[in-house]
């Protein structure tokens, strides 16, 4: 909201992002991208407006919720996933260090996480091809009475394209 308010105010202003959460310190703060949400779509407004500078402090993380640890990480696994087949054996080998949140390997996981996304961006700024890789969402379902893979807190378990409702409104 902040980046999409810089892009349009007076023309376009100066923005430095200070991400907060995981998913935003890998992910949402990198690219340019900014957008808001309409009634009947997600990021339906929107432009394309770089930031000056993304600092990142994963000291922050310390007070971020659980719920949300665990949506930034499924960014990184599907960084490990589409373009950094290091980061991902590193997520399988040192998975009890990621989700124990030691600082070690969350620094490991932001940074290579970071420069695969800064690498496809630069790549291709506007989405003309490579850049949408990143769009790459497998729909994980949870095991018949498991633990979600990952928590779906941005819908990549809802039940149909376009559907994100409770979870007590999936099909069975
Ligand atoms: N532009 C893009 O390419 C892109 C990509 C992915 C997501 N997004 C968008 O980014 C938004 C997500 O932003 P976000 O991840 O910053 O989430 P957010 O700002 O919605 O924060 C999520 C929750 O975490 C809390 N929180 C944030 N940082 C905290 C901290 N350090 N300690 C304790 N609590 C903390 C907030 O109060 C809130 O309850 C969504 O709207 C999503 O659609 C954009």
């Amino acid at each position: 909201m902040g980046g999409f308010l810089a892009a349009i105010f007076m023309r376009g202003i100066p923005v430095l992002q200070i991400p907060t959460t995981l998913l935003a310190q890998v992910d949402a703060a990198i690219g340019g991208k900014t957008g808001v949400n309409l009634a009947i779509g997600k990021n339906l407004i929107g432009s394309f407006h770089q930031p000056m500078a993304v600092l990142i402090d994963p000291g922050l993380l310390g007070t971020l919720p659980e719920r949300e640890y665990r949506a930034g990480l499924w960014e990184i696994v599907k960084a490990g996933v589409i373009h950094e087949p290091a980061l991902f054996r590193y997520l399988a080998e040192r998975s009890a260090a990621v989700l124990g949140r030691e600082h070690h390997a969350e620094d490991r996981i932001i940074a290579d996480s970071v420069r695969m996304k800064a690498e496809v961006v630069s790549a291709d700024e506007r989405e003309g091809d490579l850049r949408r890789i990143l769009n790459f969402r497998p729909h994980l379902r949870p095991r018949p009475g498991g633990r979600d893979p990952v928590h779906p807190l941005f819908c990549t378990a809802r039940p149909s394209p376009g559907a994100c409702g409770p979870r007590s409104t999936w099909p069975k």
